[in-house]
């Protein structure tokens, strides 16, 4: 037997479908959605949904599709509060303090891995955040990075190995030596476990030609490539991540005029992660003004790790790309639900569409521009995955 609810008197209803509703982000007013067996079966006016169907009445506030987070680091041990604190007085961010990270990460039980990963995403349901992608790299050796991605696949879909963090403390002195290695023995055990590859490049960590091998590499085991590109400096590993298909280039804090045009030319999602900029105190935050202009799809993400953003928050980085990449509401919204799926090449979230599942958060507040413009409040009422409630505050429990 189908199960069936539906939620009415939504003020503001998110789909995301323009042809269902206002503007790219297919606003439906006076709104009710229906779910059955964890599936959106039915958008509409509220007057016109099916009376049969058990109602409850959200009292005049919006519902947008849950955030689809596509980068995150929540496979890790150990605390770094210290690291922010001198960064804070002036010491200057730097790929190196990944490798605190690891000697803790290496140190903890599968156990321990589990349970910061498990809190991190019951921090997401709180803020609205329903699917999440999660990356390895704090391992960097063989055993650890396989915990890591079989640990992760637990709790996602949408796995990422990231051996290729930094180069490993084993290997300071041979980086080449710590590629082989990664796309070696450390690829043959994580790719049963992932779906992803990813690489930083940047100072500090990998080469834009090591990166190729590795993402190469990754893609002959048949793992779809992502990469951290242009944080720290102005690299040139645009052409190569838009070559090899990668499904996103994120930070991209650093960008010329021609690796705007390129990405707006590609299949390529910018990957801005503007909690990083800020909580590194970045000297700029990525032109994402510029990146819409030009064409190219953005997504927004948090990127959760100990070292450069230790945030879940994605109602945070609606406001920071509405007050520091000059994005509109609208936009940054739709960055933070859809483009995260289309970084993700996921067509069944990041929006409320019928057929796609039931992944949505309630807010309240009449308005979903009160994400940017109530920033810091803890605006998420009640969150579902496929038609379940996973967070709830109030009165809808
Ligand atoms: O996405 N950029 C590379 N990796 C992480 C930071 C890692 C760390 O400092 O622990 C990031 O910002
Ligand atoms: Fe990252």
């Amino acid at each position: 037997m189908s199960n069936s609810f539906t939620l009415t008197n939504i003020s503001q209803l998110v789909t995301n479908n323009s042809a269902i509703g206002d503007g790219d982000l297919g606003v439906i007013t006076n709104a009710a959605i229906t779910v059955t067996d964890g599936i959106v079966s039915w958008v509409g006016q509220a007057s016109e949904a099916d009376s049969s169907i058990p109602k409850t009445d959200v009292g005049g506030r919006s519902l947008i599709p849950g955030f689809v987070d596509s980068h995150s680091h929540l496979m890790f041990a150990g605390d770094r509060s210290e690291e922010f604190a001198a960064r804070m007085a002036g010491v200057p961010y730097s790929a190196g303090g990944i490798k605190v990270t690891t000697e803790a990460t290496r140190s903890a039980s599968d156990d321990q891995l589990r349970n910061v990963a498990r809190g991190l995403i019951e921090e997401m349901h709180e803020s609205g955040t329903t699917t999440v992608e999660i990356k390895s790299g704090y391992g960097l050796d063989v055993a650890t990075e396989e915990r890591s991605v079989r640990i992760a696949a637990e709790l996602t879909d949408e796995v990422t190995f990231l051996g290729a963090h930094v180069v490993s403390p084993e290997f300071s002195s041979d980086a080449d030596g710590y590629v082989d290695l990664v796309i070696g023995e450390m690829l043959n055990a994580c790719a049963p476990h992932s779906s992803w590859i990813d690489v930083f490049c940047d100072r500090g960590a990998f080469t834009t030609a090591q990166s190729r091998r590795i993402l190469e590499a990754g893609i002959a085991k048949n793992l779809k490539p992502r990469i951290h590109l242009n944080q720290l400096e102005q690299g040139d590993g645009i052409a190569m991540a838009i070559e090899l298909d990668c499904a996103s280039a994120d930070h991209l804090t650093y960008l010329t005029d021609a690796d705007i045009n390129a990405l707006a030319a590609s299949n390529t999602v910018a990957g801005l992660v503007p909690g990083a900029d800020f909580s590194t105190r970045a000297p700029q935050y990525p032109r994402g003004r510029d990146l819409l202009d030009a064409g190219a799809v953005v997504a927004l993400s948090p990127d959760c790790n100990p070292g450069s953003s230790f945030t879940t928050n994605m109602p945070l980085m609606i406001a920071l790309a509405v007050r520091e990449m000059h994005m509109t509401v609208d936009e940054a919204l739709f960055a933070a639900t859809m483009g995260g799926a289309i970084s993700l090449r996921r067509d069944d979230v990041g929006h409320l569409s019928i057929g796609a599942k039931a992944d949505f958060a309630l807010l309240n507040a009449p308005s979903y521009i009160h994400l940017a413009y109530r920033p810091g409040v803890p605006l998420i009422s009640t969150t579902w995955k496929d038609g379940n409630v996973i967070f709830t505050k109030g009165d809808l429990a």
